[in-house]
This record gives C-alpha cells, structure tokens and sequence, in this order.
C-alpha cells in the first residue's frame, strides 16, 4: 500500500513536470510566431517602373502610378531622346544617349504630359493616383 502511494506520487510529479516543460516550450514559441507574422505584414515597397524609349517611342505611352512611384526611363534606341513636361520642370531629363537613364519619383496626384525635346512628336503621359 505505502508503495502504491510512492509510486502514484512520483507519477504525479513526472506529469507535472512534462505538462510544465511542454506548456512552457509552447509560451515560448508563441513570440517566435508573432515576429515572424509581424514580418509577414510589413507593406511592401511600391514598385518601382520602368519605361523603355525605343523606335522613337515611350513605352508604355500611357503610365498609370501611384504616389511614391518610382519611374525610370531607359533609352534602348539608338538615337538620342529627352524625357521633358510639357509644363513644368517636373520631368526635365538632360539628352540621354543610347543605354542611359532617368528617374523621377512621383510624389503628388496629377497627370504630367511630356514629351522628347529632340522629337516633339514622340509624347507620353504620367498619371499618378494617391
Ligand atoms: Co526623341
């Protein structure tokens, strides 16, 4: 009989002693989860976008952006262009050669119409939308 009861005791003990490791390894993986979650909800970047200027053309002719925007022209033709408001200084690149660039980052609604200064005829259009 006094065996019996030993024996239930240290039963006893082991059990807690399992359930108090296992729930404390659980305590202590529920921070890991929510960093990682937290992690996983941070807004992502805008995107940055790119706009070719090839056979004497913006591609895409038509951009719509929203604010933070980073767009980056790119001369892929081989003669020389300007990306240039229409209005404004808002896009004012100097001449880009062949394979050179010119970014702006948009920062306030609003369309902006430009153009190449070199060929008024080659046009194209920002949109930019909060
Ligand atoms: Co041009």
């Amino acid at each position: 009989m006094k065996t019996t009861i030993i024996i239930l005791i240290v039963l006893a003990v082991v059990a807690f002693g399992a359930y108090f490791i296992f729930s404390n390894n659980n305590s202590y993986q529920a921070p890991k989860n929510t960093i990682q979650t937290a992690a996983e909800l941070q807004p992502s970047a805008v995107s940055d976008i790119a706009v070719s200027i090839k056979g004497f053309a913006f591609s895409p002719l038509n951009l719509s952006v929203k604010v933070g925007t980073k767009v980056t022209w790119t001369n892929n033709d081989s003669a020389p262009h300007t990306v240039t408001s229409d209005s404004g200084t808002l896009l004012n690149s100097p001449t880009l050669s062949p394979g050179q660039s010119y970014s702006v980052t948009f920062t306030t609604p609003g369309t902006v119409n430009y153009h190449c200064t070199i060929h008024p005829m080659m046009r194209g259009t920002v949109t930019v939308t909060n």
